[in-house]
């Protein structure tokens, strides 16, 4: 059935705050900006509201959701206990983008984590975001505000391509900061371990942890993530997409060399780059991705790049690759993800 999708612009958040927070309560949903992405938020409490997203995004029902707070307070009621460990993880990164897994208190659904024991709960860093779950006196689950299978939104424009009329409000809080999602941290373990990468890097969390650990799974295609997020496809444009790794020079020919083979075929041709060689391409679609010396700017324009590849109707997108390392662990992720593992190391 199609909603009536209101759409609040930036300049009149404030004075429709109250509505968002009804809409919370009764079991609708609104999506609201936050520092990573936009999320499609529900009543993370109310199995129907929850159900009710699944549906939206056309998500599998075993993969569970995010529980956005806006106060610590709000944590106790969602969790068993609170370890030591995400004690200190909380204290230095929220709010801002780290989601951290505890043992599910029986008041979150098993709806909502996807039949886990475990809930995943983060405090979002931005304002819209906190003034919302606050206004609603509700904790908020919000996968990505994106169809199923899309590369997340970090932008209004894209939520209102995906989900006009499947949701109850769209608030535009503009271009979101970091435009990648949180990074998915489980301390239910002995070694913290990351199920997904995102916008706060390994490096980061070894500032608390002596030993943080990725999830085997996300280097291992044979061995099934505990992120259940992390198997399905997912950041995919329609275009079969191709990256490459290596040194800088070694990638960019093999670029140079597949786009003008590409071309050569006929097909519509989008090369994803950095900055440094935006010029150095012939075909109409060259996406600058941002400097090789700021792979924050990279994770920033990742999404929005790919959905423009969809735009521009690509038949092949040619990305570079990049550093294993920092945040560029979660473009190569993304990337990796978006190509179903086209990713050629040179
Ligand atoms: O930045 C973000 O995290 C954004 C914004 C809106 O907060 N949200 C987001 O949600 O990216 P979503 O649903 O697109 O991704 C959530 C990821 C999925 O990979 C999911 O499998 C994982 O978190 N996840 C959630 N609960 C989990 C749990 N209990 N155990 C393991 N993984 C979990
Ligand atoms: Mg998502």
């Amino acid at each position: 059935m199609l909603k009536k999708t209101k759409i609040v612009k930036k300049e009149s958040i404030a004075e429709n705050l109250a509505e968002a927070g009804e809409i919370i309560r009764r079991g609708g949903l609104v999506v609201f900006p936050t520092e990573t992405v936009y999320g499609l938020g529900a009543n993370a409490l109310d199995e129907r509201a929850v159900k009710s997203v699944f549906e939206a995004k056309g998500r599998p029902q075993d993969n569970p959701l995010i529980v956005h707070i806006a106060e610590y307070s709000q944590l106790e009621a969602l969790v068993a206990d609170v370890p030591e460990k995400a004690k200190e993880a909380i204290e230095m990164f929220w709010p801002g983008p780290l989601t951290l897994l505890f043992n599910r208190s029986p008041l979150v659904p098993l709806t909502t984590t996807g039949g886990l024991e475990t809930v995943a709960i983060r405090m979002p860093d931005n304002q819209v975001a906190l003034d919302l779950i606050k206004e609603s006196g509700r904790p908020i689950a919000a996968p990505s505000a994106n169809i199923s299978g899309k590369p997340s939104p970090t932008n209004a424009e894209h939520v209102i391509l995906d989900l006009f009329g499947k949701v109850d409000m769209i608030i535009d809080g503009g271009d979101t900061e970091f435009g990648m999602e949180s990074t998915v941290l489980d301390l239910t373990g002995k070694v913290p371990t990351i199920l997904r990468p995102g916008s706060v890097t390994k490096e980061q969390l070894a500032l608390i942890f002596d030993d943080v650990e990725y999830d085997p799974a996300l280097q291992d295609a044979s061995s099934t993530p505990r992120s259940p997020g992390q198997k399905y496809k997912h950041y995919s444009p329609e275009a079969e997409v191709k990256v490459f790794v290596g040194d800088d020079e070694s990638v960019y020919l093999k670029m140079l060399q597949e786009e003008a083979r590409y071309i050569s075929r006929g097909c519509n041709v989008c090369v994803l780059t950095v900055t440094e060689n935006v010029d150095k391409f012939v075909s109409k679609n060259v996406l600058d991705l941002g400097s090789r010396d700021s792979l924050e700017d990279v994770a920033k324009n990742l999404f929005e790049a790919l959905r423009k590849c969809d735009n521009l109707k690509a038949d092949i997108i040619i990305a570079q690759g990049f550093e294993d390392k920092g945040i560029g662990k979660a473009i190569m992720n993304r990337l990796g993800k978006a190509a179903g593992g086209n990713v050629e190391h040179l």
